[in-house]
């Protein structure tokens, strides 16, 4: 087995006396699809928000790809290769497809300090950022697209650039905070099938609702209860231990 993508070590976060994320031990493998499910308030989306460096945790901390970053900013975990969720990520309406795309290849490569060298290089990099957003836009589908103005966009390709926002920043993890959410069964199904055909390369960790949805696309599925994580493993696994019957499936949500 290789070192895992992304590592916690008991990482908690309380907010005054409530303790949102209780010590959190998680190992996701490169490649893995995990998903991280639990009822309202599990700390789900606490611990998204610890892993992308929104929040500092209380104690703990998270090794992305060998490296300690509990102390970085997000901007800084983006340029390590930890993509920022869909909730994060803004499209700007005013801008074209392709501008949204590129705007979004060059901050995860830019930013900070910059030597008078790339500088004088700029006209290459400028061509390298262009061509990489030409790739990120045919992968995500795009490419026929990228002149039209964002907010015009169909329903369906304004997913597809959300999820090219998040490629472009070339991301070895994909951080997914409920992408679904307020999908139609079929615009839900035609989400996942998008973010199986264009991310299925990189290591998704994934927060959802949908228990089929997860059953189905999950390697594992992490559950987490009163900010603990409660039990892990496989779909099958998971869907037969009897603390999370009673806890989750039977419990506070379907
Ligand atoms: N900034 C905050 N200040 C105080 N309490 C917070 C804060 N953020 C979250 N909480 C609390 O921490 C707990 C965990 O919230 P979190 O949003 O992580 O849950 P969740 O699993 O994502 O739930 P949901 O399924 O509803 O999205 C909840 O009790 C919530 O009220
Ligand atoms: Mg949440």
């Amino acid at each position: 087995m290789t070192d895992p993508i992304l590592q916690t070590t008991d990482l908690t976060k309380e907010f005054g006396n409530l303790v949102a994320v209780d010590d959190v031990n998680l190992e996701v493998e490169q490649g893995e699809f995990r998903s991280l499910i639990g009822p309202n308030g599990a700390g789900k989306t606490t611990t998204f928000n610890l892993l992308t460096g929104a929040l500092r945790p209380t104690h703990g901390t998270v090794t992305f790809n060998g490296e300690d970053v509990t102390g970085l900013p997000p901007h800084q975990r983006v340029r390590r290769g930890l993509g920022r969720s869909f909730q994060i990520t803004n499209v700007f309406s005013g801008l074209t497809v392709r501008e949204n795309v590129r705007l979004a290849a060059q901050a995860a490569r830019e930013g900070g300090f910059k030597p008078v060298e790339e500088f004088l290089q700029r006209a290459t990099s400028f061509d390298d950022v262009n061509e990489h957003t030409d790739r990120v836009l045919d992968r995500s589908g795009l490419l026929g697209r990228g002149d039209e103005p964002a907010d015009v966009l169909a329903y369906g390709d304004k997913r597809r650039l959300e999820i090219a926002i998040v490629l472009a920043t070339d991301p070895d993890m994909v951080l997914l905070d409920e992408p679904t959410a307020g999908m139609s069964a079929e615009e839900t199904r035609a989400t996942m099938d998008l973010i199986d055909e264009v991310l299925s390369d990189r290591t998704l960790l994934l927060i959802e609702h949908d228990i089929d949805l997860v059953m189905r696309v999950s390697d594992r599925i992490t559950v987490l209860h009163r900010g603990a994580v409660l039990a892990e493993g496989t779909p099958d696994a998971v869907s037969e231990d009897p603390d999370v019957r009673e806890a989750y499936f039977g419990g506070v949500e379907a």
